[in-house]
C-alpha cells in the first residue's frame, strides 16, 4: 500500500480509554455486575500472605508468568461435607508437577496445609473445591522463568456446584475428540497450559456433547478434558488406560483400588490398567468417567454406540457407592477441619 493511500484513509475515532489510579480502583472494580463470581468464596496469594473473600479482589498480576505464558501448575481437591478428601495425594501430585518443570516452592508453600484448612473455614462453605496454584511469579514479560526472583501459590475455593444428577441418573453421551493428545512429557504435568483441554471441552460442548475423549496416537483412548476414562469390557474385565500418556487422576486411582472389592465379590473378571481401542470401547458394558468434581460418571454412549443396555449398569452403581462411602466415611484419606459446634 503506498503513503498516500494509508494517509487517505479516514480518521479513526480515538477512543477515550478512563484512568484507573489507586483512588478509583476499588470503585471501578465494583462497578459491573459479574454473575459469574457468586460462587468464588476465598482466595490466598501468597504475595499479600493474606486471604480475601471479596471476589473483586481475587487477583493475579498480569506480569506474573501464570498469567502470559502459562508457567505455572496446579491441583484441585474437594471438601466433602467439612472434610478435605485425599488432600495429601492431591499435594503430593502437585509436588511432582512443580519438580517436573523446575518450580521452586515459595517459602510459604510449607505451610500450605494450614493455608488450604484456613481458607477453606473462611469459605466457609462445606462443599467445596479448593485450587492450589504454583506459579513462576511476576518478573517480566518474557518466557525467561529466571526473570522471576520468587515463585507464587494462590488457592482459591469455591462452592461445590457438581454436575447435573440426570448425568448419573440417566448416564451421558461421550464422543471421541480430534483434538491431539499431549506429549507424555507434558500429559503427565498438571500444568496451567490447558489449551488442548479447553479445546476438547469446546468442541465437544458445541457439538452437543458434555464430555469427550481424546485418543493416543496409537489410536487407542487416552482421556478427557478433566476425567479419565474407563470400561468394563464384554468378558468383565474393568479396564483404565495407562497413566503414560495422561494425567494420573487420583479419582481413578482410588477406583481402581475400591474395584477390588467387586473382584472378591465375583461381580468382574479383573481389574486393568490397559490399552483400549475404540471398537473394544464400542463393544463395552459398561463405560465411565472420573475426576476430583464427578466422582465416578456413567457413560452410556459412545460415538453415537449404545454401551450396554444404554443406561448406568450394575457396575457403575456399585463403584460409585463404593467411591462415596470412601469419600465421606474413609478417616484414612479425609482431613479434618474445625468447624466449631
Ligand atoms: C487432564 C486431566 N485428566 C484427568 C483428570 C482427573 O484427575 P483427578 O481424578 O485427580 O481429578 C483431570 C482432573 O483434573 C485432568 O485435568
Amino acid at each position: 500500500m503506498s503513503k498516500v493511500a494509508f494517509f487517505q484513509r479516514p480518521r479513526q475515532k480515538i477512543m477515550k480509554i478512563r484512568s484507573i489510579t489507586k483512588e478509583n480502583f476499588l470503585s471501578v472494580l465494583g462497578d459491573q455486575d459479574k454473575p459469574w463470581q457468586r460462587d468464588y468464596l476465598a482466595m490466598y496469594a501468597s504475595q499479600w500472605r493474606g486471604a480475601t473473600s471479596d471476589p473483586e479482589l481475587m487477583l493475579i498480576p498480569i506480569d506474573d508468568h501464570l498469567v502470559h505464558r502459562g508457567d505455572g501448575v496446579f491441583d484441585v481437591m474437594r471438601c466433602v461435607q467439612g472434610k478435605i478428601y485425599q488432600m495429601e495425594a492431591h499435594l503430593r501430585r502437585l509436588d511432582t508437577s512443580a519438580k517436573a518443570i523446575s518450580l521452586d516452592f515459595p517459602p510459604e508453600y510449607e505451610d500450605i496445609k494450614e493455608i488450604i484448612k484456613n481458607l477453606v473455614l473462611i469459605g466457609a462453605e462445606k462443599n467445596c473445591l479448593i485450587r492450589v496454584i504454583l506459579s513462576r511469579g511476576p518478573g517480566s514479560f518474557s518466557t525467561n522463568p529466571y526473570d522471576c526472583p520468587s515463585s507464587q501459590i494462590y488457592v482459591n475455593i469455591i462452592r461445590f456446584l457438581g454436575v447435573p444428577e440426570r448425568y448419573y441418573e440417566e448416564g451421558i453421551s461421550l464422543i471421541t475428540s480430534d483434538i491431539p493428545v499431549k506429549k507424555t512429557f507434558f500429559a503427565n504435568i498438571k500444568s496451567c497450559n490447558y489449551l488442548p483441554n479447553v479445546l476438547m471441552k469446546k468442541k465437544a460442548v458445541a457439538a452437543g456433547y458434555p464430555y469427550s475423549v481424546a485418543l493416543d496416537e496409537h489410536g487407542f483412548l487416552a482421556e478427557g478434558s478433566t476425567e479419565n476414562v474407563g470400561v468394563l469390557t464384554k468378558d468383565g474385565v474393568l479396564k483404565f488406560p495407562e497413566f503414560e500418556r495422561i494425567l494420573s487422576g487420583i479419582t481413578v486411582t482410588r477406583v481402581f483400588q475400591l474395584a477390588n472389592e467387586l473382584l472378591v465379590d465375583g461381580m468382574i473378571r479383573g481389574v486393568d490398567f490397559a490399552r483400549i481401542s475404540p471398537d473394544e470401547a464400542y463393544q463395552a458394558e459398561e463405560m465411565f468417567l472420573t475426576g476430583t468434581s464427578l466422582g465416578i460418571l456413567p457413560v452410556v454412549s459412545y460415538d453415537g454406540r449404545r454401551i450396554g443396555k444404554g443406561v448406568p449398569g450394575p457396575v457403575y452403581t456399585e463403584l460409585s457407592s463404593l467411591l462415596w462411602k470412601d469419600m465421606t466415611q474413609n478417616r484414612e484419606l479425609l482431613t479434618e477441619l474445625d468447624w466449631g459446634s
